[in-house]
């Protein structure tokens, strides 16, 4: 038996510290999650995408009566990126959940499993790392790929392994 150890690696900034398309991403996901349909859950998520042309994309939860029928705002946003931009790598996902009051909450989100397995494939998709921002009220999580949230990950190279 070995001992083995994966070390993720992100950094974290303050708001100040961002640079301006990086203060922009912030601003248009918060907006983006102002316009979340979550009727159920009250948990209003924003993503907005920049992609390797500098065009944006934004998106939010949509939610449903059926629950499994809904969607996570990253995958609504990269879904569109993906479906609409077809030749245009993905840079940055910044993600980000505000109150009822519209404020950034205290904690960053923490993208669920499909989001990571989405984002995953969007990377392999492009051969293109995605850095991804987690945002929350006073700080801002940085990762430089989704490789540091979701290691051992399920790719296309497990179905080649047939
Ligand atoms: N949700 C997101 O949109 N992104 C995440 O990273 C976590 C969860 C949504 C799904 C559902 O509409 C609501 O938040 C509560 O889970």
């Amino acid at each position: 038996m070995k001992n083995r150890e994966i070390q993720i690696k992100f950094r974290e900034f303050q708001q100040a510290d961002l640079n301006s398309i990086d203060n922009n991403l912030v601003s248009k996901a918060v907006e983006a999650a102002k316009n979340a349909y979550a009727p159920y859950s009250h948990f209003r998520v924003g993503a907005a995408v920049l992609l390797a042309d500098g065009s944006l994309v934004l998106g939010n939860n949509q939610e449903n009566a059926a629950y499994p029928s809904g969607l996570c705002a990253e995958r609504v946003a990269l879904f569109y990126a993906n479906a609409n931009y077809p030749n245009t790598s993905v840079d940055t996902i910044c993600v980000v959940v505000i109150d009822k009051d519209d404020n950034v909450i205290p904690q960053s989100v923490s993208p669920c499993g499909s989001c990571r397995q989405v984002i995953a494939e969007t990377e392999m998709r492009y051969k293109s790392d995605i850095r991804i921002l987690l945002v929350s009220k006073d700080s801002i999580l940085e990762f430089k790929s989704i490789k540091d949230l979701l290691p051992l990950s399920f790719s296309q190279q497990d179905l080649l392994k047939r």
